[in-house]
């Protein structure tokens, strides 16, 4: 992947910034307090990174990644995403970010991967990397074909972009489990067992956890009437 492009670049978004670097890509990152903010992780990261607004990330990106807060998912750029992957880590989380009532209602999207594409429906949205804590993203990248690499979940409804998606994680350190269209990714929200399978005793206990693994969390997975009653442990 030459160029990542990053819309919120916070403890998610910096980690993946990190392993893209590390994996010989630039990135172009942003937030939503300007370029001028991200100055100290510019000098972290080097020379193949520079920081931007969000529409000159979501451009300058072969590939997008989105780690916002979900309520600002209509803050995303639409028109410079056209056609591209677009790599939604978010999560939702009522407690902390307030209700979202698209996602509340039972008869509605039931992740935020697909408001994210009802936003973009000119892009193709991925869903990944949002059942992993940061500091376990940062920590379990592993080269191709180590005994214990951990794989991630993607669902996505474009073929070609999971593909992307899937090279992109291969690139960061991670290998991919294919779970379906973007409404199966609530098999790894939080509150499934596929957002524990890299948890050991505390959440900052990280467990490798290959493709078997993965895909039997995976399939254990019971569809939530509500994201309401999710600990707080579960959610981040
Ligand atoms: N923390 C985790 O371990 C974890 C793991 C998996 C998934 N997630 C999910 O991934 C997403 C990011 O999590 P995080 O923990 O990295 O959050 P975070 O540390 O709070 O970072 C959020 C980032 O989004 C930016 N942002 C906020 N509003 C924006 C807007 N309107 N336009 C552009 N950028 C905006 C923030 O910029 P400013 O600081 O300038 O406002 C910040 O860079 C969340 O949806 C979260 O639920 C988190």
């Amino acid at each position: 992947m030459k160029t990542v492009g990053i819309i919120g670049t916070g403890r998610v978004g910096s980690t993946l910034a990190q392993l893209a670097v590390a994996a010989g890509s630039s990135v172009v990152i942003s937030n939503s307090r300007g370029p001028e903010t991200l100055a100290g992780l510019i000098t972290e990261l080097g020379p193949n990174a520079r920081a931007a607004t969000p529409a000159e990330s979501a451009a300058a990106g072969d590939l997008v990644v989105v780690s916002v807060p979900v309520r600002a998912y209509r803050d995303v750029p639409v028109a410079p995403l056209s056609g591209k992957t677009v790599i939604d880590t978010v999560n939702y989380d009522p407690e902390l970010h307030g209700r979202i009532a698209e996602l509340d209602d039972p008869t509605g999207p039931a992740t935020t991967s697909e408001i994210l594409q009802q936003h973009l429906p000119l892009s193709h949205v991925v869903k990944a990397c949002n059942n992993i804590f940061f500091l376990t993203l940062g920590s379990l990248s592993r080269p191709t074909a180590a005994a214990d690499r951990t794989a991630l979940p993607i669902a996505g409804d474009d073929a070609d972009a999971k593909g992307e998606a899937a090279a992109f994680l291969d690139a960061l350190g991670y290998d991919s489990v294919d779970v379906g269209p973007l409404t199966e990714g609530w098999r790894y929200q939080p509150g499934t067992p596929a957002h524990r399978v890299y948890v050991g005793d505390s959440i900052h206990d990280a467990v490798p956890a290959g493709t078997d693994t993965v895909r039997t969390a995976l399939a254990a997975a019971v569809r939530p009437s509500s994201m309401l009653g999710i600990s707080a442990e579960e959610r981040h």
